[in-house]
């Protein structure tokens, strides 16, 4: 994982480097740090933990130099300290790199045979020492590199520097993205075009195995062959993004209460309110001719993943399989030429959905995605995408992302059942008209969050909660669980209610929060008897629900009210208050929301 820079300056690229690091802390924030050439020389500062101790050190401790690289990192090989922090280097060389080396213990060990004086944990360091150990022996930067890459097995994106080479770097890609940004006689290279954005919109993205060397002047580019390759350069809309936190405490609480407006938006993308019909694009296969559609993505995305399952078979009668990325592959499952796969994505740069979708891809499958950034491998992989249009999410724990990525779901499963015959005009206009209502919806969860602060300090003090939901309320469970998890390190597990006898009622006394996502629809009698089971056992209930809580029969601790929804849309308007519950357990205990321990935004690595 991690992110990486590179400046070819005008001026002193020190300030610039931290600057566009601080876009890209979204991929990890163990530790970071920068190299730059000046007057010919290496020079480096490293610090553990997050940016602003890099930034604390060099106006302590300045960096001059024209050109540099830098390193945010989310740790693989190695603690995180700053003896394994990035940038890597030798006297002649520094590294930046993002990925995994797979076969660093083999180098490693010839290359410590040789004399190599390794000072870190980390794979990246063989690269320092390979391209070193080809410098010394007479090779130019660029032969030096060449010959080191063929060496390297495994994902990585590179940047690299040269001691008395103060107009030169050398990226390369193989796995993991990298973007070249083109300015005016200064060359930039990040992980994304979002990090470049403050300096330039011309961006060109490298294919896998490309490698290129860098001046002021231009950009060679090579394939993996050493064949001249040329990649299109593209204005991004990264530039026009623009990323602050506004008015809120935490990037998290901004993009909770964006989602009235960035779901209206996706809709508006999908959806021909005049009409009251769906709009969605041409796609690289008939709903009509399918016999199953397969999903995958991971985390938060896998949880949207499972709601649209219950969308596309209650609603469009279509099968629907749903694996995490990871597993997929495991499965070996077969799947019939000519199969749709679906691949749901914030990011669009998780390896294991990039590597599930490849699988699938070889195996003559047509490939949908439905991403937030657009310029993704996911979505430049796809046959065809849906784009989320939820702006830039940097809160690591994913809010409105989810409830874009509900939206297109919805809205593609209200598709399917059109083509497959199974939705007329009438209901399409009755679950349309649903969906334009979300956004008042969530707007008015959002507009008391009194009972959520009311709640936190309760919630603080346990070590466990259970969140329970039934029919489509059970993925929002399972997200609802996933968000305290990740944000306040509370444990928590989500269970389909109906599975509550079958074990974890076993854990129910009265220091147990159950919290009980119960919409009024056809399956709330049943949720209720499984609340009444939690009551039966002194367990705390917090429901969340439309419902009346006095008519339940059981005692609720606190009742989290939510608008009275159609069903179809109940997992997009229930999405919020479980995203409520965690931000405020997680504010009133004081952890780094935006930024979570050991979690990273963007997981670049299987
Ligand atoms: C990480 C993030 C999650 C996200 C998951 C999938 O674990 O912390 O918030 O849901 O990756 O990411 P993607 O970008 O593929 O949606």
């Amino acid at each position: 994982m991690c992110g990486i820079v590179g400046v070819l300056g005008k001026g002193p690229v020190a300030e610039q480097l931290v600057d566009a690091l601080k876009r890209l802390e979204y991929r990890g924030y163990d530790s970071a740090g920068v190299a730059t050439v000046a007057n010919g020389e290496l020079g480096r500062r490293r610090a553990e933990g997050k940016l602003r101790n890099l930034e604390e050190l060099l106006t302590r401790s300045p960096l001059y130099g024209n050109s540099g690289i830098g390193h945010t990192r989310w740790a693989t090989h190695g603690k995180p300290i700053e003896a394994n922090a990035h940038p890597h280097m030798t006297e002649l060389v520094s590294v930046v790199h993002n990925g995994i080396i797979e076969n660093f213990r083999t180098l490693k060990d010839e290359l410590a045979a040789q004399g190599a004086n390794f000072t870190s944990d980390t794979d990246t360091e063989v690269i320092a020492h390979l391209i070193t150990h080809e410098l010394t022996a007479g090779g130019d930067p660029v032969r030096a590199v060449y010959n080191t890459l063929k060496r390297l097995e495994g994902a990585f994106a590179l940047a690299m520097i040269f001691r008395g080479y103060n107009d030169l770097m050398i990226v390369a890609r193989q796995g993991s993205p990298l973007a070249l940004g083109y300015g005016n006689g200064e060359m930039f290279v990040g992980s994304d075009a979002i990090a470049l954005a403050p300096f330039t919109d011309a961006i060109a993205y490298l294919e896998d195995g490309d490698w290129a060397v860098l001046t002021r002047q231009g950009v060679a580019i090579r394939d993996r062959d050493g064949r001249a390759v040329e990649r299109p350069i593209t204005r991004s809309l990264a530039s026009a993004l623009l990323i602050d936190k506004g008015n809120y405490r935490h990037f998290m609480a901004k993009e909770i209460h964006e989602q009235p407006e960035v779901i209206g938006h996706t809709l508006a993308a999908y959806v021909d309110f005049a009409t009251s019909r769906i709009d969605i694009p041409a796609l690289p296969f008939d709903f009509a001719n399918l016999s199953r559609l397969s999903l995958s993505a991971c985390g938060t995305a896998f949880y949207a993943c499972l709601v649209a399952r219950y969308w596309f078979e209650r609603w469009a009668r279509l099968p629907v399989d749903v694996d995490i990325a990871s597993e997929f592959r495991y499965r070996e499952t077969a799947l019939d030429p000519g199969g749709a796969a679906l691949f749901v994505s914030q990011s669009g740069e998780t390896a294991d959905t990039l590597a599930t979708l490849r699988y699938c891809r070889a195996q003559a499958q047509k490939i949908l995605s439905i991403v937030n950034v657009r310029e993704s491998s996911i979505a430049r992989e796809s046959d065809a995408v849906l784009p989320t249009l939820a702006g830039p999410e940097i809160g690591v724990a994913s809010t409105k992302a989810f409830s874009c990525q509900l939206t297109v779901l919805a809205c593609l499963a209200i598709a399917a059942g059109k083509a497959r015959g199974v939705i007329g005009p009438a209901l399409e206009m009755e679950l349309v008209q649903a969906l334009g209502e979300v956004p008042r919806h969530v707007a008015t969860v959002l507009r008391d969050e009194r009972p959520y602060e009311m709640l936190a300090p309760r919630l603080s003090k346990v070590h466990d909660v259970l969140y329970l939901g039934r029919g489509s309320s059970y993925p929002i469970a399972l997200e609802g669980a996933l968000k305290l998890k990740e944000i306040s390190y509370i444990h928590a597990e989500g269970y389909a209610a109906g599975e509550l006898k079958h074990g974890p009622i076993a854990l129910i006394d009265e220091n147990m929060p159950v919290i009980v996502i119960a919409p009024r629809d056809d399956l709330y009698e049943k949720t209720v008897s499984n609340m009444q089971e939690v009551a039966a056992r002194g367990g705390q209930i917090v429901l969340v629900s439309d419902a009346d809580p006095a008519a339940t029969g059981c005692a609720i601790a606190t009742h989290l009210a939510v608008p009275a929804v159609h069903r179809f849309v109940a997992p997009l308007v229930y999405a919020v208050p479980v995203q409520l519950i965690a931000y405020h357990t997680a504010t009133f205990m004081g952890t780094d929301v935006d930024q979570p321990r050991n979690l990273a935004k963007s997981v670049t690595v299987e």
